[in-house]
């Protein structure tokens, strides 16, 4: 499926609401059972790909989840684990920031191997471009940690085509994927291409070519926020738009016969990128209703009513 990670799943679970929540209370045993539940439930649906951050409920995700597989280390042969560093959160250091000093970079990923309780990560992606960047120190810790054997494949997220560009000149191995938001209710990535020489593009502020760029290049398209927090499968909506989205949503579900969270799901992966939708829901039936949107095969023309109803309007 994935050009440089054959065995990867389409979909890939998100491990952000695992660990008990943003808080101060330490990870709980019911917090681990949560994840063991979770784990078993994804393995069970063919979902193999993991996507954790060092900053995960405070580090608190990744720790349930290294207590999981510690309890169970026959299922780390079964699973691809990716995570990301380089958010800091403020502290008596400074403010809220981005690090890709070598120095940071280097404990983090270990930090991060010691919580999730594994030899090495198979994706380390770079959260948010740091603007402070030093392109030899960041290819010089990469290339360090794989030589160590703790990073397999590297990644970034929420970077566009020139930055990736950019950051790959240096690096001895193939960024092989960018996360970025995707979703039905977040278009700017689609909306790029078909507004190009329109007003509606000039107040966009999305880097174009960024798709074309990851699919040319085989750099791995993962969609976060793919359910769009639920807003179209049953989560509160915000406006008259998004229920007559929510409408039409759950119309097809029952015309394909399939859940209404396949729906959501099937519109990012009729798209030609092949993206990774990122699950974020922490509810198992939720969970095996999402999977059902591997067998979903949208229409041209629904591919379309369902983009022309979630934007408001119809195309240009
Ligand atoms: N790279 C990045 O910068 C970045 C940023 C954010 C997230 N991520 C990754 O992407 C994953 C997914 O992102 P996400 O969690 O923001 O988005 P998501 O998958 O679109 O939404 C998941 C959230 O929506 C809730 N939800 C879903 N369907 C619902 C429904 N029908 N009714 C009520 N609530 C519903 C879930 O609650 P329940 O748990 O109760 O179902 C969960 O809190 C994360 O786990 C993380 O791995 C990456």
């Amino acid at each position: 499926m994935q050009a440089h990670i054959p065995h990867a799943s389409r979909l890939i679970y998100g491990c952000m609401g695992l660990g008990g929540g943003w808080n101060n209370s330490p990870a709980s045993e019911a917090d681990t059972n949560q994840a063991r539940q979770i784990i078993d439930k994804a393995l069970e649906l063919n979902i193999n790909v993991f996507d954790h951050a060092d900053i995960y409920t405070f580090g608190k995700a990744e720790t349930v989840f290294g207590r999981a597989l510690k309890a169970a280390p026959h299922l780390r042969e079964s699973m691809i684990i990716q995570s990301k560093c380089a958010i800091r959160f403020e502290d008596e250091l400074g403010p809220k920031r981005y690090d890709f000093s070598a120095s940071h970079i280097q404990s983090s990923v270990e930090g991060i191997l010691s919580r999730l309780n594994i030899e090495q990560l198979d994706i380390l992606l770079l959260h948010r471009p740091d603007p402070l960047m030093e392109l030899d120190e960041v290819s010089e810790v990469l290339t360090r940690l794989q030589q160590q054997g703790k990073v397999k494949h590297l990644g970034v997220s929420n970077m566009h085509g020139h930055q990736i560009n950019y950051l790959q000149s240096a690096l001895q191995t193939p960024i092989v994927a960018n996360q970025l938001e995707m979703s039905l209710a977040f278009r700017d990535w689609i909306e790029d291409g078909i507004t190009t020489n329109s007003e509606a593009n000039r107040s966009m502020g999305y880097a174009p070519g960024t798709l074309e760029y990851c699919m040319l290049n085989k750099v791995q398209l993962q969609a976060w926020g793919s359910l769009a927090q639920g807003r179209y499968t049953g989560a509160t909506t915000e406006n008259q738009i998004d229920e007559q989205t929510a409408s039409l949503v759950s119309k097809l579900a029952a015309e394909y016969e399939t859940t209404p969270e396949a729906i959501v799901l099937a519109w990012l992966m009729k798209h030609p990128a092949n993206i990774q939708p990122v699950l974020g829901t922490t509810n198992l039936a939720r969970i095996e209703a999402c999977q059902q949107a591997e067998g979903v095969n949208l229409t041209r023309e629904h591919w379309y009513k369902l983009f022309e109803t979630a934007r408001g309007q119809e195309m240009p």
